[in-house]
């Protein structure tokens, strides 16, 4: 592009900014009625970024699992066995990664790459002595009593390649107490449907830039030029619908490679177009990657790169949109001192939320029971079956045991459940949790599968291992942060 015909003003552009963003709504309807449905689901989905790991996805719990997990919008990727047979349970909305708990070298850091937390609901298979159909109905039948065999070895299954797991994650995963806003490594929607340009020519410049993913990052890159009164350009999310709450947040945290330049940050709680965006400037090192901690706190409340001195303070509670921006001013006609006319590269690989409570990155699905074999005082008749059997089947609670407290010493923070006997019931009643391991019942894979899914997101439940069964009454409406509140902490 020659400078002369840098210097004319493009409507064409400010007319796509302006429709992309949906600043003129009236357009976006048309073009919806006429293209087809470019609504895009966009912004809304992003808030769940981040992957989450559901081993023993093939099981009863597990499929639970990874259903609920995809109905509420999060990433999921399966540790599986055999791709073929896990497909068909699956269907193609998930991630399958053949792995096998036993073998630590399946557990490799492509597995844990991106995850944010994991579900294991691994166990060792367990069928009547006298076999068992395709489908497990036998198994999956309920509480009706068969004579068991246990199938695999416990102390792999259930103790070994728990060890293995957790090892494996503890090596990968991000501390607790972030969330993953944008995980350009993993990018679960398409770039162009959230970010887009919003640069200069909305006030008659003409520098020009764009947002694209390359490698395991997106590149944020154009020409900025000062023609025609102007001097920035930059790249904005459309609107998050809901808007995010990251109150139970400090700031946000950028990892970037710039060139030496000075960039903006620009995080809005309102859903106006041209309202008040709170900013930060933020010096990049040429070729070299640097994590910018943006404190909610040191935010500047600016309208149209003036300052709003008696602005509100940044309500966390709403987050609507993000930007970045390179701009030749800083606030109140003040320069950018690190500013230089054209060509500029930011490299982003992520963007957090940081100094949340940290929530369980380990979620681990045992059995009610595992503290009983050889417990003074358990009268082996009252007990449920597994207790009664657990010499017979190979030691399977005492290995599971086992395997809980390679989690508990993991470093990890987790959960660990520990259903009574599993049922196939829809999974609506009233659940009872305890600990100490000594109630009774039983309790709906439908039902563990929401506990599991209540569990990575709450910081209540943080290091607490449990026992659940079901009531009999059903249940309105479950109070998930109470029912994990009244834990006590394991340590
Ligand atoms: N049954 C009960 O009443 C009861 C009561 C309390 C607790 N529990 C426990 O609750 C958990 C979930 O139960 P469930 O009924 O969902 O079990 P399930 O249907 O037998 O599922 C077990 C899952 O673990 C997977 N798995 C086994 N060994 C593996 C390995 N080496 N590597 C990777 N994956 C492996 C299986 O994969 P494949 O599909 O490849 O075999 C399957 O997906 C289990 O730990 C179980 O022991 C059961």
């Amino acid at each position: 592009m020659t400078e002369k015909k840098r210097s004319q003003w493009d409507v064409g552009r400010l007319w796509e900014t302006l429709t992309y963003f949906e600043v003129i709504p009236l357009i976006s309807c048309l073009k919806r009625i006429f293209i087809g449905n470019t609504d895009k689901k966009t912004a809304g989905e992003a808030n769940k970024m981040g992957v989450i790991l559901v081993a023993g996805a093939t099981g009863g719990v597990g499929k639970r699992v990874v259903r609920r997990l995809l109905e509420d919008n999060y990433q999921v990727r399966a540790l599986v066995r055999d791709a073929n047979r896990a497909k068909q349970i699956l269907g193609d909305r998930v991630e399958l990664f053949e792995a096998d708990i036993t073998i630590p070298e399946t557990l490799t850091p492509q597995l844990m790459d991106g995850v944010a937390a994991i579900v294991c609901c691994t166990g060792t298979r367990v069928q009547p002595v006298e076999g068992d159909t395709p489908n497990r109905e036998k198994y999956y039948q309920g509480i009706k009593f068969y004579l068991p065999e246990v199938v695999d070895s416990p102390e792999m299954v259930e103790y070994q390649g728990i060890q293995n797991l957790v090892q494996a994650a503890a090596k990968s995963l991000k501390p607790a107490g972030k969330k993953v806003l944008f995980d350009f490594a993993n990018p679960s929607t398409d770039l162009k449907e959230t970010w887009g340009a919003v640069d200069d020519v909305v006030m008659g410049g003409v520098s020009e830039s764009s947002i694209r993913l390359a490698g395991n990052k997106a590149v944020f890159s154009g020409i900025v030029s000062t023609d025609n009164n102007g001097g920035f350009a930059s790249v904005r999310t459309r609107n998050f619908n809901p808007p995010w709450d990251l109150s139970q947040y400090e700031g946000i945290e950028l990892r970037v490679q710039g060139d030496g330049k000075r960039y903006k940050f620009i995080i809005r709680c309102e859903s106006k177009w041209d309202g008040i965006g709170y900013c930060y400037s933020f010096d990049t090192l040429h070729n070299c990657w640097t994590t910018i901690r943006i404190p909610f706190a040191d935010l500047i409340p600016v309208f149209r790169a003036k300052t709003v001195p008696d602005g509100k303070a940044f309500d966390t509670s709403k987050v609507y949109a993000m930007q970045l921006m390179l701009s030749k001013f800083e606030y109140d006609g003040g320069l950018n001192p690190k500013f230089e006319r054209g060509l500029f590269g930011l490299e982003v690989e992520s963007i957090q939320a940081y100094g949340g409570k940290p929530t369980p990155k380990f979620v681990m699905v045992s059995s009610a029971g595992v503290t009983r074999p050889g417990r003074p005082g358990i009268n082996l008749e009252e007990e449920p079956p597994a207790v009664r059997m657990n010499d017979q089947l190979g030691g399977i609670l005492t290995w599971k045991l086992r395997g809980e407290e390679a989690v508990r010493q993991s470093g990890l923070t987790y959960t660990i459940i520990r259903p009574c006997a599993l049922t196939e019931k829809p999974g609506d009643k009233v659940l009872y949790f305890d600990q100490g391991d000594n109630i009774k019942g039983q309790v709906s894979r439908e039902a563990i599968a929401s506990v599991c899914v209540q569990a990575i997101q709450l910081p209540q439940a943080c290091d607490r291992t449990f026992e659940v069964r079901e009531e009999e009454q059903k249940a309105a409406a479950i109070n998930w942060e109470s029912l994990f509140a009244n834990l006590q902490p394991d340590r």
